[in-house]
């Protein structure tokens, strides 16, 4: 059990791997929604902290053939607990079943946390407790193919929760999505950026904390391997200032967006205060029929409304184009999020699928919008 496992969605696995290369790290390779990565406290932590694509960051604890009820109740018992959980801690045990004779992914976590129990009764007396909303030591059991896995998840709460993200409006990205699409489109702090359909402005500070070198963690309070023993506060205060002090001012006038729903545009403006973005990045309330960005963008990473119906979705990328052209850099590199080619190809722009995906469960493509826009 040498390695991490560190997950993304599917079809983010080359990206992830970018990132985590570019962090320093190596000895890296692919797996299915992830990348295993050699386990150390400190990649534990860095990866944590800095990595913008990840999802989590799962360490995996025991690996066993399971063929029934007592083989998974025996290599679980036999895992020395107190190695990775202190008895007067919660947790949680989250289960994955795929097997003919454990059916109920509820009844593998029950004998699971049966083990844990009994593993802290017999060497200590007590028992830790079990904190399903919020515990301090999350677990994960995979079974599959007759073999069971359990990691420990390092994160806790999912990476993507930056910790900026108080207002919730319609159809926003999840962070980490947003992030990799940068990164996978060469998002460059030298380029104007641009979301004309920015939301709650994801895209946006996304590119900002690129910009500026804000580690994604930078607003975010704790997360799970603080609960695990060998973590040292003051250590981690300490490496968490060294990694912060390499922030850099955003210059102003290089990121700006717009939306024509005036509670969501303000919700972006809060969102952009909380990282010091706001006087920086300008944000207006407008359709992208009438928009004038302050500078001509020279790139555009944007996911549109989609759901409504087929005429006013032509109409939509109609303007769409027409912004292209007459409000936007000669150079400009524009790609945008569409779960299909059809209706926009139908309105005029000539694309490219670069990237498929799942978002909120459901197919979406990134798509790249060629040079000769109508
Ligand atoms: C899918 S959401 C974008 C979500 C955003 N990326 C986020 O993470 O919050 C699409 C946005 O386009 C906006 N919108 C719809 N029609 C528009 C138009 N004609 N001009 C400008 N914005 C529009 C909506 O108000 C909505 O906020």
């Amino acid at each position: 059990m040498k390695q991490l496992f560190v997950t993304c969605p599917h079809g983010f696995e080359p990206i992830l791997e970018q990132e985590l290369k570019s962090l320093g790290l190596h000895s890296l390779s692919i797996g299915f929604c992830g990348i295993f990565v050699p386990k150390s406290f400190d990649n534990i932590c860095l990866i944590n902290y800095q990595s913008r694509v990840a999802t989590r960051v799962l360490w995996p604890i025991a690996d066993f053939l399971c063929r029934d009820r007592d083989d998974l109740y025996s290599n679980a018992r036999e895992i020395s607990w107190s190695d990775f959980m202190h008895c007067n801690k919660t947790f949680a045990l989250d289960s994955n079943v795929s097997h003919p004779n454990l059916t109920n992914s509820m009844f593998a976590s029950l004998v699971v946390k049966d083990a844990i129990c009994d593993f802290f009764r017999d060497q200590t007396g007590a028992r830790p407790s079990i904190d399903k909303h919020s515990p301090d030591v999350q677990l994960n059991l995979f079974i599959q193919k007759g073999r069971a896995t359990i990691y420990i998840d390092t994160s806790g709460a999912p990476l993507h929760k930056r910790g900026w993200r108080d207002l919730h409006t319609e159809a926003t990205m999840h962070e980490s999505l947003a992030a990799g699409l940068l990164l996978f489109t060469k998002y460059s702090k030298e380029k104007t950026f641009c979301d004309p359909f920015c939301g709650s402005g994801t895209f946006l500070m996304e590119a900002a904390m690129i910009a500026t070198k804000t580690a994604p963690g930078f607003l975010r309070k704790k997360w799970g391997f603080f609960h695990l023993p060998g973590f040292e506060k003051e250590h981690w205060i300490k490496w968490k200032e060294a990694q912060d002090s390499l922030r850099t001012p955003l210059e102003k006038g290089k990121i700006f967006g717009s939306d024509k729903s005036r509670e969501t545009s303000e919700a972006c403006q809060k969102h952009l205060q909380k990282l010091g973005f706001a006087s920086s990045i300008d944000i207006q309330y407008n359709d992208i029929a009438y928009y004038t960005p302050p500078t001509p963008p020279q790139s555009i990473v944007t996911n549109p409304p989609y759901g409504v119906r087929l005429e006013t979705s032509v109409a939509l990328f109609q303007q769409f184009s027409e912004f292209l052209q007459n409000k936007c850099a000669p150079d400009i590199s524009a790609y945008l999020l569409y779960p299909e080619q059809e209706l926009l190809e139908t309105a005029g722009l000539s694309v490219h699928s670069e990237l498929s995906f799942k978002n909120g469960g459901l197919p979406i493509q990134l798509f790249s919008i060629k040079k000769n826009l109508t």
